[in-house]
């Protein structure tokens, strides 16, 4: 049986397989409908401010991430700035990335920071973390790491597109000196240390500032192996003493994989064992959760279990979604059990690990590793998570989509001189208006939609989502998971009246569609006014994202 825990060990087997079945289904765009749904916006009872960090990106060195993705090089023919792939940074800023994440994964316990900064072409070639799992059609640079992109890259890239970076310190395999080290490059003053003269030396006389910092990675595997104890003493020992430049530095702790409460318990109740004065260290505790297991809960083998990204019939649709809304059981669960020991609840989850994960096979670019093509399913699944993410906006501080660019949930495709934005890319610049806004408690009521899994009647919420408001100007983003029934919906506003709006929305007549280096535009949203008066209906295409932008008056 393969865990994701071995996920690494046994990536070497990982072997590209061709899709199952060949469904394709053109929905019937225009079945009938009736208003037999209601969403109710309660103006006069906000959740509380959605952090923008919620909206966050995660990179590693990791395939085409990096290189190629993000790095195209100084020298580089495609359209760049600094060397970086200037599309990335275009629509990034677009979407107001808030914040990034980086070196990994799992490649950050195994990186030494100092391999990524001084003079380019000093900096010493690595054997990069991931090469095992790379494959004959994989390029040399993304088995062995030529530590062009590193730290400055990093943080220049995060300035340029006005994100905080968030980086992940190695715990596994450098002493917690290089931890101190490194925040003293990134932080101390101009000419106050020799590391802030080594910075000095490569343009950036100014410090980082550098805020979030990550204690690690998945310490419960690739991380190091650690029980959660044994994670819980170097998580106190790395961070016993820090250079403070920043006040305060937000310390993340390597959290629980999806529903492992126990290491959220075990981990705090040590780390509180020595008072619990030492739980204030922890701005926020990681969790990851990939939606891996399109198995209807025939096997938890990591390679058998997982599904094709872009060939699946309407059950494998329902089963990535029904994955996808575990988030929200995995936020309440661990927010009950960090209560526990934290009981004023200071310490925030930050899902910096977040999407669905499908066997190898669908990668735009051959040779690269986890990479995937999202479709439709991918929006739908990525709205669903933000809407929830919104909804516990008091619980979870920061999210990272996990991985921006060539790689699993990704916004963006890219090889050399070809970029298209995904459909999850398009997902999130329909979200983007919900950074910093009131969420507001919001009242879905609808069918559930009805699916056959395996000869038993299963079913799904018919529509959900989420609402915030700005100032006058609310938000409300909303799913219909139906593959083939539009929804229509009586949207009433308590304690407000709406005077204009508009709405756009994500769909196509094929619930497989996806944006490709062919196709680019395949998938993309729509935009219309909206026609108010009286009763406000709104109709919710089948498999759809929508995000109606409403003016109170
Ligand atoms: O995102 C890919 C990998 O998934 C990350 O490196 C690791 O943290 C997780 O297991």
């Amino acid at each position: 049986m393969k865990s994701r825990r071995n996920f690494v060990k046994t990536a070497l087997a990982m072997t590209a397989t061709a899709g199952v079945g060949t469904f394709s289904t053109l929905r019937n765009a225009l079945a009938a409908s009736t208003t037999d749904s209601r969403i109710d916006i309660l103006l006069d009872e906000p959740r509380g401010t959605i952090s923008p960090d919620i909206y966050g990106h995660f990179t590693e060195h990791l395939g085409g991430v990096m290189y190629d993705g993000i790095w195209v090089g100084l020298k580089s023919k495609v359209p760049n700035i600094d060397g970086l792939r200037r599309d990335v940074v275009e629509h990034m800023r677009k979407i107001k990335a808030p914040v990034v994440r980086y070196p990994g994964g799992c490649f950050a316990d195994s990186y030494d920071w100092r391999d990524g900064v001084g003079p380019a072409d000093k900096r010493p070639r690595r054997t990069n973390f991931w090469n095992g799992a790379e494959n004959d059609k994989s390029p040399a640079n993304h088995k062995f790491e030529s530590n062009e992109f590193g730290t400055n890259e990093f943080v220049h890239f995060c300035k340029l597109i006005g994100a905080e970076p968030y980086l992940a310190a190695n715990v596994r395999s450098l002493p917690a000196t290089e931890f101190q080290h490194w925040v003293e490059y990134c932080n101390s003053p101009a000419g106050s240390t020799t590391l802030a003269d080594l910075r000095a030396a490569a343009g950036y006389a100014e410090p980082f500032n550098v805020r979030y910092w990550g204690v690690g990675n998945e310490s419960w595997g690739c991380g190091g192996n650690f029980t959660p104890q044994e994670y819980a003493v170097e998580f106190r020992r790395y961070t016993a003493w820090l250079p403070q430049y920043v006040k305060p530095l937000s310390l993340i702790a390597s959290g629980p994989n999806t529903d492992e409460w126990f290491w959220t318990r075990e981990f705090l109740q040590e780390i509180a064992r020595k008072g619990p004065g030492q739980l204030r260290e922890i701005y926020g505790m990681a969790l990851h959760h990939y939606a891996w297991n399109l198995s209807r809960g025939k096997t938890n083998d990591w390679e058998k279990a997982k599904g094709d990204a872009i060939q699946f019939e309407p059950v494998d649709w329902y089963e990535l979604l029904r994955e996808g809304q575990r988030m929200e059981g995995l936020i309440e669960g661990h927010w009950q059990v960090m209560g526990e020991f934290d009981r004023e609840h200071r310490i925030k989850l930050i899902v910096d690990e977040w999407g669905p994960w499908y066997r190898p096979g669908s990668e735009a670019t051959p040779g690269d590793i986890l990479e995937q093509t999202p479709t439709l399913r991918d929006a739908v699944f990525s709205a669903l998570t933000l809407d929830i993410f919104n909804r516990h906006c008091g619980k979870v501080a920061m999210a990272n989509c996990a991985q921006l660019i060539n790689c699993l949930n990704s916004l963006y495709l890219a090889h050399e001189d070809r970029f298209v934005v995904t459909t999850v890319g398009r997902a999130f610049e329909l979200y983007a208006g919900h950074q910093g806004g009131q969420s507001l408690r919001a009242e879905f009521s609808a069918p559930q939609v009805r699916y056959d899994r395996d000869g038993q009647a299963a079913t799904f919420w018919g529509l959900n989502g989420s609402a915030s408001v700005q100032g006058k100007n609310m938000l409300l983003t909303v799913v219909n998971p139906h593959v083939s029934e539009p929804r229509e919906a009586e949207i009433v506003v308590r304690g407000g009246a709406i005077s204009s709006g508009s709405a756009s929305t994500l769909t196509h007549s094929d619930i497989h569609a996806s944006n490709t280096f062919a196709h680019r535009d395949a998938v993309m949203p729509s935009h219309n006014p909206l026609k108010l008066g009286g009763q406000f209906v709104y109709t919710f295409p089948p498999a759809s994202v929508s995000a109606l932008s409403l003016q109170l008056r």
